[in-house]
């Protein structure tokens, strides 16, 4: 039997490496306590130096080995070491691993001896440009070390190594599933029996088939059907159906086991848009760096499953895993929510030479072996990110893909107009959008084909506008709407599979990308994972009855704006309508913006004016309308402030239907309207939903900085779940109504009692009235009091580790 355990806690590691560190079992000062995942160097938030993280390090640990074990085979299973390593056993070499993305398997049975083994791992974490992603310039980082987790196995000397799903017709009232399983056996050659089970969630039997198998010795592959599988549920976006597949090999004394997840669905891009299950869906999503402040790519299953939950919760249905495999964890967790996937080896723009070419024939076996029986993965990306066309390379990626999955469509990022089409899927990045009337190109635009072709557009926006959350009003309200704009496309155009825009979080990177301070500020969240304006651009498009929302795209204070003035403003909202009172008096209900947003489910709101119903100028009924008439039109053209010639001429027309100059009447006006000069206001916005208030916001200019809130995103911790557990904390300058404090910029401090430690310093400012840290667990149980102090405010949130 195979047994399997984590094996991520009580490593050693040193930040450099010389030679015979890889036998030192030492009690070296050199060497410090850390435990996996564990980034090679905590880098600042910002501003940084990213050759910082660039050196050779080491990791050593100890391995106990008992007269049990040394009848076994022995392996490390590592998930992740950026981006090359030497893995040594008691100081002889055991094997290496190359690429950064990728799992690998070290066998340690013939270094071991019974006792106390030394493990050392030689860590290269340079730019190695003989290893994709690297060669070129690339714009993200990859922060090294041993950043995923290890586990310690032991096998018999009959072993199941992998095993293929398919489903071939899952939409088939009666389903065959079929495994195909790679078996390895060390001495035994004969008859075995092989068991195939199907399980649902809770446990019950859907089916079971045995098969005799003549077994030889070494490797082969097995195929078993489970035929006749009925009343299966299928898995979707909205009811992600997961079932367990069972393998058990029984082969004399020796019995192994196997255990994968999977589900049944069948997934088509074709010319005529995306189809799951034969049902027709628009792909809306981002893309994903796997990437946090500080600890760079090592984070525990927690905060890796988080993100997935981010993207859900915003109502995305599809993700990149931009631009390499990324965890298990983030992808189980995909499979779990209903969360689409288009999973793509290493790489940005660089093709290197043959020798670099094979890694990345490596990366497309290793990432489709590792995820093929994943529903959630739809599309497998076999070429390097907007890379340039290369015929003979990219047909081997593909034949190899297709030849490990032949269930899977194949896409591969360009950026290339007329790009050789040796995919299945025209995966294209599109950022013709820089916020005008051009959304994407047309399909033969961008193809250069006269046939249509399946197209999944794969990335927009990005650095076409990169904004940040604390950015001036003007510029995140204008992200918000790129975004809406790309979406409004994507429902728009029959052709068109979707769109995955650029990106989810910001992310740190190289000196010749960013905004000059190493990060990319592409994302609708900030790396700390506090939404901006964007964020609302996706989840307002869910239905209010799953959730009422509405997200004004502003600060609601005249002196935000060029020129002064509220109105008009954006409401992001899946609401009806939104009746808007200023100072307690009604203004009016305002509707959705479907002429601008005509293909979307929740097109924006435009507030235009601010002023009340029943407000009197003076003037006659004649006059009332005509100057509402009036102002409402210079609001919406945002030009209450720079009258023309005819505008004034209209005015004093106006004007006669009172005892009133246009001068005096114009004050009056601008003033009501809510513009410069008028006294501060407090504004009620109400969304409707079937003639039902069902939510609420408050902003305006009566506001002051009331609360500092910290919100974890879960309460219940584990003192150890394969590895450490960790959380993030939420930190928000809040103002009485609740509404973020944008331009606060004060410094808290975080202080922990309790088993718990900070990832990241403990002082941080808030920027654009927010921030975020992480805390993880010391492997103790108990309660963790975290007090986040200001200089005006404080906060506590308490937690509960448990075992
Ligand atoms: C694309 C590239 C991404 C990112 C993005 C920024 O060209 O594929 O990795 O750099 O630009 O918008």
């Amino acid at each position: 039997m195979q047994t399997k355990r984590a094996w991520n806690d009580n490593w050693q590691y040193r930040p450099d490496y010389h030679v015979g560190d890889e036998a030192d079992n030492t009690n070296s000062k050199q060497w410090q306590s850390v435990s996996l995942p564990h980034t090679n160097q905590m880098m600042p938030y910002n501003c940084f130096d990213e050759a910082e993280y660039q050196f050779i390090s080491c990791y050593r640990k100890c391995l106990q080995a008992d007269a049990e074990m040394k009848k076994k085979r022995v392996y490390l299973d590592f998930e992740g070491v950026m981006i090359a390593c030497e893995v040594f056993c008691n100081g002889v070499s055991a094997g290496s691993h190359e690429g950064g993305y990728t799992p690998f398997s070290i066998e340690l049975t013939e270094l071991l001896h019974e006792g106390e083994n030394t493990i050392a791992v030689k860590v290269d974490s340079t730019e190695r440009t003989d290893i994709p992603p690297f060669g070129g310039v690339v714009d993200y980082l990859t922060h090294g070390g041993i950043y995923r987790e290890v586990f310690l196995r032991t096998e018999d000397s009959l072993r199941l190594e992998n095993v293929r799903l398919v489903c071939k017709e899952p939409l088939a009232r009666e389903k065959t599933l079929t495994a195909e399983c790679r078996i390895e056996t060390d001495v035994f050659a004969g008859e075995a029996m092989l068991y195939l089970r199907l399980k649902d969630r809770d446990g019950r039997l859907c089916g079971e088939c045995k098969q005799h198998e003549q077994l030889l010795q070494g490797r082969q592959t097995v195929s078993m059907s489970l035929q006749g599988l009925e009343q299966l549920q299928l898995w979707s976006v909205e009811s992600p159906v997961l079932y367990t597949v069972e393998i058990e090999i029984c082969a004399g004394s020796l019995r192994t086991l196997g255990r994968e997840r999977f589900g049944f669905r069948s997934a088509r891009f074709t010319p005529q848009g995306f189809y799951l299950n034969n049902k027709h869906i628009k792909l809306i999503g981002l893309n994903r760096h796997q990437e946090w402040p500080y600890v760079g790519y090592a984070m525990p299953k927690r905060v890796q499953r988080r993100d997935a939950e981010m993207l859900k919760e915003m109502g995305c249905n599809m993700v990149r895993t931009s631009h390499y495999p990324q965890s298990r964890h983030f992808l189980d967790a995909c499979d779990e929510l209903g969360l689409l996937v288009m999973e793509e080896i290493p790489g940005w723009q660089h093709i290197g030479d043959l020798a670099w070419q094979a890694h990345t024939l490596q990366d497309v076996r290793d990432m489709i072996e590792r995820d093929r029986n994943r529903p959630c993965i739809v599309l497998w990306g076999v070429r390097v990110n907007e890379s340039q066309d290369h015929h003979d390379f990219y047909t081997e990626t593909n034949w190899v893909a297709h030849e490990l999955d032949d269930t899977r469509q194949t896409g591969g990022v360009r950026y290339l107009k007329n790009s050789e089409l040796l995919e299945d899927v025209y995966t294209y990045n599109d950022f013709s959008h820089s916020g005008g009337k051009k959304i994407f190109q047309e399909q033969r635009e961008a193809t250069g084909l006269e046939h249509p072709v399946p197209i999944l557009v794969t990335e927009s926006n990005g650095h076409m506008f990169p904004t940040k959350r604390f950015d001036h009003e003007e510029r995140r309200r204008e992200h918000a709407l790129r975004h809406l704009r790309v979406m409004n496309e994507v429902y728009r155009r029959s052709d068109l599979s979707g769109a995955l825009s650029w990106c989810a979080f910001d992310y740190n990177t190289h000196s010749s990308f960013g905004s000059g301070d190493k990060i990319c500020y592409h994302g609708v969240y900030d790396m700390f994972r506090n939404p901006k304006l964007a964020a609302f651009s996706y989840a307002v498009q869910q239905s209010p009855h799953k959730k009422p929302l509405l997200e004004p795209l502003t600060v609601s204070s005249r002196g935000e704006r060029d020129g002064g003035g509220t109105v008009p403003f954006t409401v992001l909202t899946n609401c009806d309508f939104v009746r808007v009172y200023k100072n307690e008096q009604l203004i009016d209900d305002f509707y959705p913006d479907r002429e601008l947003f005509d293909h979307i489910p929740h097109p924006p709101i435009v507030i235009h004016h601010l002023i009340e119903k029943k407000h009197s100028f003076g003037l006659s009924d004649d006059g009332e309308r005509m100057l509402r008439h009036f102002l409402t039109k210079k609001l919406a053209q945002e030009k209450l402030l720079d009258l023309s010639n005819e505008d004034w001429k209209e005015l004093e027309q106006i004007a006669r239907q009172g005892e009133l100059t246009a001068h005096a009447l114009y004050g009056k006006a601008v003033r009501a309207a809510g513009g410069w000069g008028d006294a501060e206001n407090a504004l009620r916005l109400e969304g409707y939903v079937d003639g039902k208030c069902v939510c609420v916001r408050e902003i305006g200019e009566r506001k002051h900085y009331s609360e500092l809130r910290a919100v974890p995103d879960s309460t219940l911790l584990k003192a150890f779940d394969d590895s450490y557990d960790a959380v993030r904390i939420a930190v928000h300058a809040l103002d009485e109504k609740g509404n973020c404090c944008l331009f606060t910029q004060e410094c808290v401090r975080v202080a922990i009692e309790g088993p718990a430690e900070l990832m990241g310093p403990e002082m941080f400012p808030l920027a654009g009235g927010a921030s975020a840290f992480w805390i993880k667990t010391t492997g103790q149980t108990g309660a963790v009091r975290v007090q986040v102090l200001g200089t005006v405010h404080k906060t506590v949130c308490e937690l509960t580790v448990e075992a």
